[in-house]
């Protein structure tokens, strides 16, 4: 786009020289229009990404358990961070633009640091390794956040269920809950014992309302066995892989508890799925969608770089623009008016059977 410069009107007070606020405003524009008009090489639009906010350092690192490391993030000035709740995650934009979510799992009393903790995956997505390799202290990282998609209610008795690394944002919860004087209650489920981070922390915190149920002493305990332990009318909160919350939810209704709150870690299921075809408009290529796989999957198999984040909605990092066709929206993020423009997250969000969406690129 020609952007030329024109000569800005007489100031505010109508003397013959430039406003500096007009000229400080016609500066923002020429930096931020390319940008947020930019198109990547099949002329596709590039939604700019949510702004990063903060500007985080790793200050300090360490080893949680066998493929877990922690890593306390801080203000290169030492300012003090925003606010956060248990429950809370942050954004990092990671050195190769990867953006990815992590769950708070430190102290929220403590404003000039956060704590994350991730687990290696070699066969994920590419962003735990990617922490892993090259977040190492005093590295400079941008993030986002903290928002809270899986909020601590603070109920008299509660039980928090935690699987592997989905101990994060329980952690959190459990000190809420220590600090608060709650009949509480954790137990923690995991591969093996050097495999399951903050077993230390966690005992040190609630002592015997902690257990910890390693598979290979234990067995891998179902959704009715671990429910067992939930006092009568308490609120249970579940973090952890999807088997685990399928189990849990499907004996939900059977037991002595009456709130369930669950943060799941991988792609949401596909409920009611109906196979579609997408369009890209680019090439006038047809991908078809079946019914158990998403919009999402089927175009990272066309392109790897097909950019995502959450895989459940909420991050906003998928999203594409649809010119024709109908949308099932099915996220938790679009406003009414993004909706109305053709905006579509392609990680959740669906179309009618049959139907044929034309996506801008
Ligand atoms: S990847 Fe986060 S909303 Fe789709």
């Amino acid at each position: 786009m020609n952007h030329d410069p024109v000569p800005l009107p007489p100031d505010l007070y109508g003397r013959g020289r430039d406003d500096r606020f007009l000229r400080f405003l016609d500066a923002v524009t020429r930096f931020y229009l390319p940008i947020a008009t930019r198109k990547d090489r099949y002329g596709r639009r590039v939604f700019p990404p949510p702004p990063a906010a903060l500007d985080l350092v790793v200050a300090a690192r360490a080893t949680e358990a066998e493929d877990v490391v922690s890593l306390r993030l801080s203000a290169p000035d030492g300012r003090p961070l925003p606010p956060w709740q248990p429950g809370a995650h942050l954004d990092l934009v990671l050195p190769s633009g990867l953006r990815r979510q992590y769950s708070l799992c430190g102290d929220p009393a403590d404003r000039r640091s956060y704590r994350i903790a991730v687990r290696r995956l070699p066969d994920g997505g590419g962003g735990s390794v990617e922490v892993h390799d090259t977040l190492l202290t005093g590295t400079r990282v941008a993030g986002g956040g903290p928002r809270n998609a899986f909020p601590f209610a603070a109920d008299p008795a509660v039980l928090l269920i935690a699987g592997g690394i989905g101990i994060t944002p329980i952690l959190a919860m459990a000190r809420e809950a220590a600090g608060r004087g709650l009949d509480w209650r954790l137990v923690h489920t995991g591969r093996s014992r050097a495999s399951m981070p903050f077993a230390d922390e966690l005992t040190a915190l609630g002592g015997d309302r902690v257990e910890l149920l390693p598979d290979d002493e234990h067995g891998t305990p179902d959704g009715a066995e671990l429910l067992r332990r939930a006092p009568a009318g308490s609120a249970v909160y579940v973090c952890g892989p999807a088997p685990m919350l399928d189990s849990v939810r499907g004996a939900f209704d059977a037991c002595a508890a009456t709130a369930l709150h669950f943060e799941r870690f991988s792609a949401a299921p596909i409920v009611d799925g109906r196979p579609f075809d997408l369009r890209l408009r680019s090439s006038g290529r047809v991908l078809p969608v079946p019914a158990d796989r998403s919009a999402l999957d089927v175009l990272r198999e066309n392109d790897p770089d097909t950019p995502y984040s959450c895989r459940q909605g909420f991050c906003g990092v998928c999203r594409r623009r649809v010119t024709s066709g109908a949308v099932e929206h099915r996220d938790r993020k679009l406003t009414d008016q993004e909706r109305a423009e053709g905006q579509m997250l392609v990680c959740v969000s669906r179309a009618p059977e049959g139907e044929c969406l034309e996506l801008d690129g």
